[in-house]
This record gives C-alpha cells, structure tokens and sequence, in this order.
C-alpha cells in the first residue's frame, strides 16, 4: 500500500523522508524560540500553495500583517487568500470581546476551523502555536480537551502542522500527551559549533507511516527557500 505524501518543499528533505509527510497526519513542529518554527510551517505551507494545494494558517501568536511581512522577509511573497488563507485569531478575538468566554472559544475555534476547512477544501492547516492554543483559552483539562482537539483534527483529513513552542532549559518536548497523540514530530534546535557558532539543526523524531531517516540534519535558508544537509560528524 503506498500513502499519499505531502512535500515539505524543503530541499533534500522529502527524499529522507520517503517522500514526504503522509497526508492527513497531524505533525508537531517543536523547538525552543527562535528556532523557526513558524518559518517552517508557513513555508510549508506556502509551497504546497504555490503548487496548487490550498492552505490554513491559523496564527494565534502573530497578527496577520506581521506574519506576512515577516515571511516576505524571508522572501515568501504573499498569496491571495484563495490559496492560502491566513486566520489572525488574535483580530477575531478583539472582534467578539464581548462574548468572551474562555471555554467556549475553544470550540468556536473548532467550529470555525471545520468551516473553513470543508468549505475550502484546504489540503494543509497550520497551528502557530499550541502554547498560545493553551494560554488564549485556558483549558480546564488539557489533556482531555486537546485529546478531543487532535481527534477533531484528524477527521477533518487535512494534514496539520501544528508548532509547539519548547521553553528554553526544559528537556521535555511538549507540556502534555501531544507526543503520544501526534502523528509526526520534527525537533528543531540550535546546535552549539565551537565557541561562538551556533547552527540550526532538525531532526525527525517520529512519522507514522513513514521510513525516514532518524538523525539531525542541519536546516539552513538561503536563496528564498529552506534546505537540509547532513551534519558531518566531527
Ligand atoms: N535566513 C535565515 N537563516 C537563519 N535564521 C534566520 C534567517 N532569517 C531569520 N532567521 C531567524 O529566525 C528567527 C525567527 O523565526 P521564527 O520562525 O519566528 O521562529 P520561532 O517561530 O521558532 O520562534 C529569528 O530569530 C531570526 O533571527
Ligand atoms: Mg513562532
């Protein structure tokens, strides 16, 4: 049985792993800040844009203008909402101050986001963050409600990149159970090289229904796109 693949467009990337990511996976992107998380996922995501998969991006962190000019810095032009449509949930919120109840927004959050998603017919959603998810919306039991949320994002069929912040000094990969219930987890970090070097690493911890390769790679962006090479041990 041979799985659809979505490509990362990320170069040297998808051959390791076998192609790319299943499609329909729900796929953390972790690393501690900085580590452009959500670079990745929006270049992602903007890729399979760009060849005609539409896209989601939910931005929980970034208000929608910083999010685009931020990422035309790092030369993603910006896309008509047709092919990839940008949800500023941090707008949406000053919008509806009124009926602001914590609890509830978690699941006009997933109502919305099955809205969009059937309505549009998106082939990627993208998350930024699972931490801001967390502190917009106060979960009273997280690891029931995100157990639902993941479930729910599943049977939407669209593939999900979802970025999980790691704070700095912690060994740990997410706060809760996201490891076990995700599909796919790629770790992003910044590896000291000598004294005063630092190189961004990425590492495919895990991919159901995938072979790929285990070990670091180092990420790099250069000329408008991202690419991995493999870490020459020293
Ligand atoms: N071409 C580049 N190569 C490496 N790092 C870069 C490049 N352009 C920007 N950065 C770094 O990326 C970081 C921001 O990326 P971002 O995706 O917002 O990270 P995160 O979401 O993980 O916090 C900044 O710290 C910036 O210095
Ligand atoms: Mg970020």
């Amino acid at each position: 049985m041979t799985v659809d693949k979505v490509e990362t467009y990320v170069e040297g990337f998808d051959e390791l792993l076998d192609g790319g990511i299943p499609k329909g996976s729900v796929v953390l992107i972790c690393g501690t800040p900085g580590t452009m998380k959500t670079s990745l996922a929006y270049s992602i995501i903007h890729s399979n844009a760009t060849n005609g998969s539409k896209g989601l991006f939910i931005s929980l962190e970034e208000g929608r203008d910083e999010l685009v000019s931020a990422m035309n810095e790092l030369g993603m032009d910006e896309l008509d909402e047709e092919s990839l449509y940008i949800l500023d949930v941090g707008a949406i919120r000053r919008e509806h101050k009124q009926e602001e109840v914590s609890k509830d927004w978690f699941d006009i959050l997933s109502k919305y986001i099955e809205h969009r998603v059937r309505e549009s017919d998106f082939g990627i959603v993208g998350i930024d963050s699972l931490a801001a998810l967390y502190s917009l919306f106060k979960l009273e039991n997280p690891r029931r409600e995100l157990f639902h949320f993941f479930g729910f994002l599943k049977e939407l069929g669209a593939t999900v990149l979802m970025v999980s912040e790691i704070p700095y000094g912690k060994d740990q990969l997410v706060s809760f159970e996201e490891d076990f219930l995700a599909d796919g987890i790629f770790l992003l970090r910044q590896y000291e090289v000598g004294e005063t070097d630092v190189q961004l690493r990425i590492r495919c911890v895990k991919m159901r229904k995938c072979k790929h390769y285990q070990g670091y790679l180092t990420l790099m962006r250069a000329n408008d796109k991202f690419m991995v090479t493999r870490v020459i041990s020293e």
